[in-house]
């Protein structure tokens, strides 16, 4: 299909990563497994560090999906976080949202402030502190939104107008909402990351991460960074994302309608204290995410009223929903972050940023909803009652 940019997203996303079959007829794309091309081929491809049939398919969907001009392919989320952040100099300040995925704060903590890179990190859901982008003038600012895991909805728009006039640029990690949901280019911001381990490849069977722009320069920063750094993935992990990518709309609609009616209904349920779904009216940034996101995506926090263990045990009793980390899989997982995803932390430093005892991360999978909560029931009458 010749590329229509009016095309819905679900037809896009089908359509997109197709081509290079050359004459053959084949409906679907093969893996180009070759780690070098002959030199002076007609489309300009010289080694896969650099650029693969594979990539290039990958990258050109994933543009069109996020409403942005350019997409550049990394081996993974963190990889794409790598060569953003590669871009940036010692002494540069980069504004982040404080509650940011763990390895991105690992990242800037424990590997580039090592190069003199600072970090300071403020509550961007609170308008009131935007100011201190325009007095700063930082070199980035980083936001997430939804944030993991607590998530924390952040106006991509307002503080990207607000960025633009001191000509700061804005990068949204995106992965908890993924374009189908939310697309940051299109409200203004910079740049777009996401993690497509997650919800854009949807199988929990490959790694792989995407930038995307419609700036040319941030797009050739990033082909640098991918060729120079070595951040590429592999042919056939970008063979698998796009495959994934062609189901996300589907995926994605059955992810928030599932959670929505988990998390409602959760929200009804004893023992648990705490439940937070951005498309709940009760999550405090509930206006903005109808407004920003097209549905509220799939993960759902909750807190039970237990011990840790108990959550932890709460956590193996249940059947359906996989103790393990990750997330946006069209299976359920579930992550008890005080013991998983944020272990290292302090206890009272935890507590004080709303990770308790008995938060859990359910990332609520496209099975049927009826069986996800009966088996979440079944084991919460056997251990709260
Ligand atoms: C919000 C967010 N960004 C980035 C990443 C990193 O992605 P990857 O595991 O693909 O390196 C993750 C992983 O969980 C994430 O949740």
């Amino acid at each position: 299909m010749e590329k229509d940019d009016r095309a819905g997203f679900g037809t896009r996303a089908v359509h997109g990563a197709r081509g290079f079959v050359g004459d053959t007829g084949a409906v679907m794309p093969p893996v180009y497994l070759t780690s070098t091309f002959e030199s002076g081929n007609a489309d300009g491809f010289d080694y896969t560090r650099s650029g693969n049939p594979n990539f290039r398919l990958l990258e050109s969907s994933a543009a069109s999906l996020e409403g942005a001009r350019f997409a550049t392919c990394f081996a993974s989320g963190v990889s794409a976080i790598t060569a953003v952040v590669s871009t940036l100099k010692s002494g540069d300040l980069v504004l982040a949202e404080e509650n940011l995925y763990g390895c991105t704060y690992r990242l800037f903590e424990r590997v580039f402030a090592k190069f003199g890179l600072r970090v300071r990190y403020l509550d961007m859901s609170r308008t009131e502190n935007w100011a201190e982008i325009g007095s700063a003038r930082p070199a980035l600012v980083w936001l997430e939104s939804p944030t993991n895991p607590l998530l924390k909805v952040v106006d991509i728009a307002g503080i990207s107008a607000v960025a633009s006039g001191v000509c700061s640029p804005v990068l949204v990690d995106n992965t908890f909402a993924s374009p189908y949901l939310q697309r940051p280019v299109e409200l203004d911001a910079t740049l777009s990351l996401s993690s497509t381990t997650k919800y854009v490849n949807g199988h929990s069977d490959c790694l792989g991460g995407i930038v995307a722009t419609n700036d040319e320069a941030w797009r050739d920063r990033m082909v640098f960074a991918q060729k120079a750094l070595g951040l590429q993935p592999s042919p056939f992990d970008a063979w698998l994302t796009a495959r994934g990518q062609r189901t996300l709309a589907l995926r994605m609609e059955r992810h928030c309608a599932s959670a929505l009616e988990l998390a409602s209904w959760l929200e009804t349920r004893q023992g648990v204290r705490m439940v937070r779904y951005p498309f709940l009216r009760s999550h405090p940034q509930h206006d903005l995410a109808r407004r920003q996101m097209k549905g509220g995506s799939g993960i759902i926090i909750a807190e039970l009223d237990c011990s840790e263990e108990t959550a932890l045990e709460f956590c193996r009793r249940l059947r359906l929903f996989t103790l393990a980390e990750s997330l946006g899989g069209v299976e359920s997982l579930i992550c008890h972050p005080p013991t998983m995803t944020h272990a290292s932390v302090p206890p009272e430093v935890r507590r004080k940023v709303g990770i308790g005892d008995g938060l859990l991360r359910f990332s609520v999978g496209i099975e049927d909803v009826a069986d996800l909560r009966n088996d979440i029931d079944i084991a919460m009458k056997e251990l709260i009652g």
